[in-house]
């Protein structure tokens, strides 16, 4: 063994030296209700995020291009961890292009992974439970926030509403004064918490939703750092079930039928990188920093 390892040191210095790994420190402290992580098994095959048998992570047939493969649309851009990755997981790009068309919805650009076991009153909208994704953003696929974004939300099981969004650019019908921001707005419009987009370093997110009580609660980092309370408990109205969604939907400009009509620009080529997607079981108070 000590000969092995003398052999592989003198080679990689032969070579290239190798990249640094910048490893997170964070530990998840409380149970795991559904694990959004990506193992490093994923990112060095792809196509186990395209079928039922393999994906065992996400919904392998939504909500994307009906065209589109996940194992096209994600993309593993490497490099510094996220704080909850630990050394077995990787990050993951969500990427949109010009067929990230879902079904007839021919003026969104989408493309949001699922947990593969939510489910619309399943234990992901009962009791105490928190959500955990971090955000880094990627220079060669920049996101246009002269457009509105939803990267994280929740939508109600009959489909009518978003009990919140985790959103980004110009909010259609709002200034664009703040279309830097990462906002979390409730179903109402109202604003949770904004924080401006860092273009280099990890921003670290966990959203506890108190389904008894209907409150949200924010936490937040940057980098490695330890998350904290920055905003709630508020009350807002969580009810209706339905299921999280991570990713990228791009709404277009110059409408009021989102869905169906506006502008979209052409050869789009755009990501939002995530890491240490995560829903913890909050019930006892514990919500991971
Ligand atoms: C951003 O989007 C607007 C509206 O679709 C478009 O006019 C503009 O060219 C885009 N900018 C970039 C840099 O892609
Ligand atoms: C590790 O965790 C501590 C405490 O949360 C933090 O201050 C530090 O920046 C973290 N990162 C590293 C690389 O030590």
């Amino acid at each position: 063994m000590q000969y092995l390892l003398t052999v592989l040191a003198g080679a990689s210095t032969a070579l290239a030296a190798p990249a640094l790994v910048q490893r997170a420190n964070g530990t998840i402290q409380c149970p795991i209700v559904f694990d959004g992580r990506i193992p490093t098994s994923f990112s060095a095959n792809p196509s186990l995020f395209d079928t039922y048998a393999t994906n065992t992570i996400y919904n392998p047939d939504y909500v994307k291009g009906t065209d589109l493969k996940w194992s096209t649309i994600l993309k593993f851009p490497g490099g510094a961890v996220s704080r909850f990755d630990g050394a077995d997981h990787v990050p993951v790009e969500v990427t949109i292009s010009d067929k990230s068309i879902f079904q007839t919805q021919k003026g969104f650009r989408r493309a949001g992974l699922q947990f593969l076991k939510d489910s619309a009153d399943g234990e992901g909208q009962k009791g105490v439970k928190t959500l955990h994704f971090s955000v880094k953003q990627d220079a060669a696929r920049p996101l246009n926030l002269t457009h509105e974004y939803l990267n994280v939300w929740h939508e109600t099981a009959d489909y009518s509403a978003n009990q919140w969004n985790f959103q980004t650019g110009t909010i259609i019908g709002q200034s664009s004064a703040n279309k830097e921001d990462f906002k979390i707005i409730d179903r109402n419009g109202k604003s949770l918490y904004a924080v401006k987009q860092d273009k280099s370093s990890w921003q670290n997110f966990a959203l506890k939703f108190d389904y008894t009580k209907n409150q949200l609660t924010t936490y937040y980092s940057v980098g490695d750092a330890a998350l904290k309370l920055v905003a709630g408990p508020t009350s807002t109205n969580l009810a209706g079930g339905g299921q999280f969604q991570i990713g990228i939907l791009k709404k277009p400009t110059g409408t009021s039928d989102v869905v169906n009509g506006g502008y979209q620009e052409s050869n789009l080529n755009e990501g939002q990188i995530y890491g240490g997607i995560f829903l913890e079981d909050s019930s006892d108070g514990c919500v991971s920093l």
